[in-house]
């Protein structure tokens, strides 16, 4: 592990995050760090802050290699200290519900703030496609967000979209509600990740207009 109670700006997390795909086996990152991380995550901003993320957390080794084969054999998600799998929230409206109510409550906004908030997100949500790509979208702002958390404190990640989705549902009992998003393993790199090559900033920003 690098960077142990060390302050690791920003800059540093964004700059020596890469992927990594070799992990030592059997370290255990302790469950306060890693609900740090997983707060840090969640520290993300959201569409309405509906906050349409959830984790599933996967440590126990017999899990790891259950999941395993559902990850088409990646060995990262057996070696690695945990496989974070970031889930969607399809049915985020009922969050919005419990979150302006609660602002409602403790004075921050109107009731009828509260109501066009509410009134907003429900026909929002009564569209299939807008709940998907919302929980699609949040769910890999906060992904992103802990993959960060995770550099700063020391451990290395790898995202992971290559998972047979319905099987990894039916293996954790994830409910209806929730789509996988991402896995991501966290652990201790038993070998750095490979550079990757980024396009230059003339191939990426278009000024003004195309
Ligand atoms: C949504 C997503 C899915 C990915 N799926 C996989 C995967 O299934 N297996 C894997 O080894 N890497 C996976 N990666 C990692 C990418 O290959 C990696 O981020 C990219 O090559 C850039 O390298 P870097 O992360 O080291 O900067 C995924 C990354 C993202 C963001």
């Amino acid at each position: 592990m690098t960077q142990t109670n060390t302050v690791v700006s920003t800059e540093t997390a964004i700059r020596e995050r890469h992927s990594v795909r070799q992990y030592k086996r059997d370290v255990v990152i302790p469950q306060e760090t890693l609900n740090e991380i997983l707060e840090l995550a969640a520290a993300a901003p959201s569409s309405w802050n509906l906050q349409q993320w959830r984790f599933l957390v996967v440590q126990e080794q017999a899990q790891k290699d259950l999941v395993l084969p559902i990850a088409y054999g990646q060995q990262q998600v057996s070696d690695a200290s945990a496989v974070v799998i970031v889930l969607g929230d399809l049915q985020a409206q009922i969050t919005g519900r419990e979150i302006f109510d609660g602002m409602l409550a403790a004075g921050h906004i109107s009731q009828e703030i509260r109501d066009n908030m509410v009134n907003q997100i429900e026909g929002a949500y009564s569209f299939e496609q807008v709940a998907r790509d919302e929980a699609n979208k949040n769910a890999g702002l906060a992904a992103m967000q802990l993959m960060l958390a995770a550099k700063a404190k020391g451990y290395d990640t790898v995202a992971m979209g290559g998972f047979d989705k319905a099987k990894l549902v039916e293996a954790l009992n994830v409910p209806e509600r929730f789509i996988p998003v991402m896995m991501i393993a966290i652990g201790e790199a038993a070998a750095p990740g490979r550079p990757t090559p980024r396009l230059p900033l003339d191939k990426l920003v278009i000024n003004e207009t195309f």
